[in-house]
């Protein structure tokens, strides 16, 4: 049966009525432009044809009920909340949401799907966005996608208390099929890359690794990154954000700079360049380029910016040896979660196969991997009138 008929048919289980709206809400991989987003850079991300499934029905009482299938955990509330819950985690991101729309109206709510969830692909922000979609339509609020996308972070900012960029919500929002998103995420605008090469197959592999440290650590990088700014912002009072710095300003200013953050500010002005290096091969349709700059950036990643893993070093080893893989790095915060592999389409299943094989005899872990590609961003599937 697939996923979303499950969910539906849960639903009617758990709370006895018909769903009024069905939701599809994709989780998102990123190409290039890793921890750039909260430095005002540019980011390259695609949602993916992995996804959250809502179901949702509006209630005339102000309560929400809402059910996690997967875990099969639920919890109804009944106003209003006025901070996050202790329990169910979970409920914050749809809590969060609702708050940040104004407590709309109370609603039944049911979700769950085939989005791995703690693996780096944005499964709450898939669900944020899934929660401001089915309450747009159900009030109908006619909010603007754009605007949902705001909502959705700040209900992940101030209510759920991560304080991540803008990116992953955007990516599970805004994805079209086969293309890349072009993401400035100061001026918040964007251009479509297509993604023309049926031979090529994105790999995700999941190393199993807890990002336990995933939000502390992301908090230290992001003070790092402000304090690197604040010494910039001496030589150059006009400037904005970390984004905006010539690599020869941040040359100039190397010895007012403790060296961590110079290495930190390093790797985001080199992976800005990256970002634009990636357009250009995106257009050229060379994949070879695309590659490299995949393995430099998980280069920057580990050595200036810190946020890899033995684990995730490990994987990138492994898929560079592979004669299938022309690029490889890891995605998305760090710490744990998955690495990005561009891989020929024929021989992915060999190289899941190698790469997995390497793994569990060096860590003992069992690997997960799938085959992902860019789909379209969030949308509503069935509306009952
Ligand atoms: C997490 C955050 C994003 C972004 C990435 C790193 O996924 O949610 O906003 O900062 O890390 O690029």
């Amino acid at each position: 049966m697939p996923f979303e008929q499950r969910i539906w048919e849960i639903f009617q289980r758990v709370y006895g009525r018909r769903p009024s709206i069905g939701i599809r809400s994709p989780g998102r991989i990123n190409l290039l432009g890793e921890h750039t987003d909260y430095n005002g850079g540019p980011v390259l991300p695609a949602a993916i044809d992995r996804a959250l499934w809502l179901a949702a029905a509006p209630r005339t009482d102000g309560r929400c009920r809402l059910w996690a299938c997967d875990y099969e955990e639920g919890c109804v509330i009944e106003a209003r909340p006025s901070a996050r819950l202790a329990q169910p985690a979970w409920a914050n991101y749809l809590l969060g949401v609702l708050v940040e729309m104004g407590w709309p109206g109370g609603m039944d709510i049911a979700f769950g799907g085939d989005l791995p969830i703690g693996a780096g692909v944005s499964s709450s922000a898939a669900l944020e966005n899934a929660t401001a979609l089915a309450a747009d339509a159900l009030f109908n609020l006619r909010y603007s996608r754009i605007d949902l996308v705001r909502i959705a972070h700040r209900a992940e900012n101030a209510f759920v208390g991560v304080p991540c960029g803008i990116m992953d919500m955007f990516a599970g929002m805004m994805g079209r099929k086969d293309a890349f998103i072009h993401l400035d995420c100061q001026a918040l605008a964007w251009e479509y890359l297509p993604f023309e090469a049926p031979d090529l197959a994105f790999v995700l592999c999941h190393s199993g690794v807890e990002r336990r440290l995933a939000t502390s650590e992301y908090g230290a990088r992001r003070r790092e990154c402000a304090q690197g700014l604040a010494v910039l912002q001496k030589l150059e009072p006009g400037l904005k954000n970390l984004s905006d710095a010539t690599p020869a300003l941040l040359e100039a200013a190397k010895h007012n700079i403790p060296q961590v953050v110079f290495r930190r500010c390093r790797y985001v002005l080199g992976e800005i360049a990256r970002v634009a290096a990636a357009v250009e091969a995106l257009r050229q349709n060379d994949y070879a380029a695309l590659g490299a700059l995949l393995y430099q950036t998980h280069a920057g990643l580990r050595d200036d910016f810190e946020v890899s893993c033995p684990e995730l070093n490990f994987l990138v080893e492994q898929a560079a040896r592979h004669p299938a893989c022309s690029g490889a790095r890891l995605m998305g915060a760090g710490f744990g979660g998955c690495t990005l592999n561009l891989v020929h389409q024929r021989e992915a299943h060999d190289f899941i196969a190698r790469v997995s094989e390497g793994y569990v005899s060096v860590f003992g872990r069992p690997l997960s991997a799938w085959i992902v590609r860019p789909d379209n961003g969030a949308e509503i599937v069935f509306r009952a009138n």
